[in-house]
């Protein structure tokens, strides 16, 4: 039996893990779970995969969870805050751990599951963004396994060269990670200014938290994952191209020097890239409906607008600049689309704040996890005064 822990087990990515661990419950067993304030959801999850240990981030959300699992007798450790996250992220039971924290909060967590020795099952990319080069050290020291669970980069894994080579060494010159465009792909400028966080949580091919749906709208989740790429496959910037591919069908593509593309497809469902990371090197059946090419019929690709979605430019810039300079995007975006989703700003202040964060910025060299914290408290307490302005423009 193989344990896993979940960070993150209440949102998307974390039940759509735990759908695909309930179908193999002969080989795979739920060791550890952990969220933030979802205490109903983290109960029934409970309930159902029977942990050993489960953990909120929120201390008051742990007390409430921990007299409800005590009313069913539950007997199930619950434990809190920080310490709790790092509790579930080290359990000994686990093997591999599932890191689907949302936002720069699932930094530290993963961190923890890396330095415990864990099979680390990624799709908190902005743990990467972050600090890319540290958290890379850190898994080379601690000779973990990276399994990306972002469908691109899941893809882009399938696809290259076995080894830990260069890309240059396997052959390959370029990626091609795709993008759906988002829900507003083909809406015109103007028609941005208005645009609700209904709509822009409403993606037309894939169903995600709220957070990542509003980066897909803005094409920042692709300018985020352009710098998961750069990280877990030593891309520079020139060896990523993004190409807009509505269908979402292609999740994303290898191109070699001789002129091959490999490419991997697949129904637009996260089940596909988490059974493949749990089961890798084997595979096992995901829940997910076979591919029916006869349905799709056509395939379509077209280039990224980056004047309708400046944040994928943006996300350019970061990484090309490199040192403090991702961290800042992160959390000045993250500022923003809070800001966005909770009404208080329009759809196009979120590049407009970014890149103001970014320009005030002093870029510094990214060698101390301290320094890169302290990057993104400074950057999150610019974006706030921002979203103060701008709201009260807005408004
Ligand atoms: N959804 C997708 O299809 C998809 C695809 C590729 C990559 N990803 C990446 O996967 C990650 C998760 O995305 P998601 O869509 O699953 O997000 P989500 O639905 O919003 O879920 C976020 C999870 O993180 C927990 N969380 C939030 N803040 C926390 C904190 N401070 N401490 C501990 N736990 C915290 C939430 O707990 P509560 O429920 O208690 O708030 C929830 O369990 C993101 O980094 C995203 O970019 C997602």
């Amino acid at each position: 039996m193989i344990g896993v822990s979940v960070l993150g087990s209440t949102g998307s990515i974390g039940r759509s893990t735990l759908d695909v661990l309930a179908r193999h419950r002969d080989r795979y067993r739920v060791v550890a779970l952990a969220a933030n304030r979802d205490v109903e959801g983290m109960l029934r999850q409970c309930l159902e995969h029977r942990p050993e240990l489960a953990a909120m981030a929120d201390v008051e959300s742990a007390q409430r969870l921990r007299e409800a699992l005590g009313r069913e007798g539950a007997g199930i450790e619950v434990v809190a805050g920080d310490e709790g996250l790092a509790q579930v992220a080290a359990h000994p039971g686990a093997q591999q751990v599932m890191a689907a924290i949302v936002g720069a909060a699932g930094l530290q967590p993963t961190l923890a599951a890396v330095r415990a020795g864990k099979r680390i099952l990624l799709a908190n990319k902005e743990a990467l963004v972050v600090a890319g080069a540290l958290f890379m050290e850190e898994v080379r020291r601690a000779g973990v396994e990276v399994l990306p669970i972002d469908s691109e980069h899941n893809a882009i894994f399938q696809c290259l060269p076995p080894g830990d080579g260069s890309l240059d060494e396997g052959g390959v010159s370029r990626i091609l990670l795709t993008a759906s465009g988002g829900p507003f792909r083909t809406l015109p400028a103007e028609a941005l200014e208005t645009v609700t966080p209904e709509q822009a949580c409403a993606h037309p091919n894939w169903d995600m938290g709220r957070k990542i749906s509003v980066d897909s709208a803005t094409l920042m989740n692709k300018g985020l994952e352009v710098i998961e790429a750069h990280w877990l496959f030593g891309a520079r910037p020139d060896q990523i191209q993004v190409v807009v591919h509505p269908q979402s069908v292609i999740h994303s593509l290898v191109q070699y020097v001789d002129g091959s593309v490999l490419a991997q497809l697949g129904n637009p469902d996260m089940r596909t890239p988490i059974a493949h990371a749990l089961a890798w090197p084997a595979r096992i059946e995901s829940g997910v409906a076979p591919l029916d090419l006869f349905e799709v019929a056509r395939l379509d690709f077209e280039a990224p607008d980056t004047r309708r979605f400046p944040c994928l430019a943006l996300a350019f810039r970061a990484i090309e600049t490199g040192g403090t300079l991702p961290a800042v995007l992160n959390a000045a975006n993250e500022v923003a689309v809070e800001a966005f989703l909770g009404g208080r700003i329009g759809f196009p202040h979120i590049p407009r704040i970014i890149e103001a964060v970014m320009e005030r910025t002093t870029v510094l060299p990214a060698d101390e996890l301290e320094t890169l914290m302290e990057a993104d408290r400074e950057a999150r307490a610019l974006a706030r005064e921002l979203v103060d302005g701008f709201g009260g423009a807005a408004g």
